[in-house]
């Protein structure tokens, strides 16, 4: 893996989609302090110093073909570090926010960028690491892994297990690895009645859980749906 770092950078997502052309697959970015961070549906990423803030640029065609799959699988990757590192209770909520009981330890930014074709995939990690008050109005209460465990995390090494963890995982997926049943263990929303916002439209629904293929299984308005990463997004 080629490593990029910076110390202080606007957002390592927006980096990377100025600059994939000339980068190599499997590139990575990662910075200390942003000053622009970016969540998902427009929202902003407080990016304080003290958190890991990295970007993964995948260019190549072995890659890009598993574009349902890359998000959650990611969360999946990641969540296993930090079991690593100690901390109980994880959960995905699909298709990639990695809770610790009900508070959001690590969002994920997928970004895509395409002219006539899908040119690259950038997956865009915001760990809470070092952290020790969130003082925000937060739509999603965060945590962080010092609030869990009371110390500091050395961020350099923690860089490298995440890079090395999906790295080796994203092999396991090309050779056609399944996740499905490591996933399904950490399946944060099953069973909930949540609101998600299938289409551009609010609608209450009953999640049944993951499913194989990367999807997840809703009832919306008393019909079973299977919805892929990209169709939905939700509100506890
Ligand atoms: C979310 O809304 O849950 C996703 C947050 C993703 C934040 C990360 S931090 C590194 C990368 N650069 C960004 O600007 N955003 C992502």
């Amino acid at each position: 893996m080629n490593k990029i770092h910076f110390k202080e950078i606007d957002s390592t997502n927006t980096w990377l989609k100025e600059n994939y052309r000339t980068l190599e697959d499997m590139t990575s970015v990662s910075a200390r302090l942003q000053t622009a961070g970016r969540g998902r549906r427009g929202r902003s990423w407080e990016s304080q110093e003290g958190n890991l803030y990295l970007s993964l640029l995948l260019k190549d065609e072995k890659y890009l073909r598993h574009v349902d799959a890359i998000s959650t699988v990611s969360a999946y990757l990641i969540l296993k570090v930090l079991e690593g590192y100690g901390i109980k209770d994880l959960g995905i909520k699909w298709p990639n926010d990695i809770y610790v009981k009900d508070e959001k330890i690590c969002g994920i930014l997928l970004e895509s960028v395409s002219t006539d074709r899908l040119e690259c995939l950038i997956i865009g990690i915001g760990l809470n690491v070092n952290q020790k008050e969130f003082s925000g109005d937060y739509r999603q209460k965060p945590v962080s892994m010092r609030m869990l465990t009371g110390r500091d995390t050395d961020l350099d090494q923690l860089e490298d297990d995440v890079c090395k963890a999906l790295t080796e995982g994203l092999n396991q997926l090309n050779k056609g690895h399944d996740f499905h049943a490591q996933i399904s263990r950490y399946d944060y929303l099953r069973d909930k009645d949540v609101y998600a916002l299938i289409e551009d439209k609010k609608e209450a629904v009953h999640v049944l859980g993951n499913r194989p293929g990367y999807t997840l299984e809703v009832i919306c308005k008393d019909l079973r749906k299977n919805l892929r990463s990209s169709e939905i997004s939700f509100h506890l």
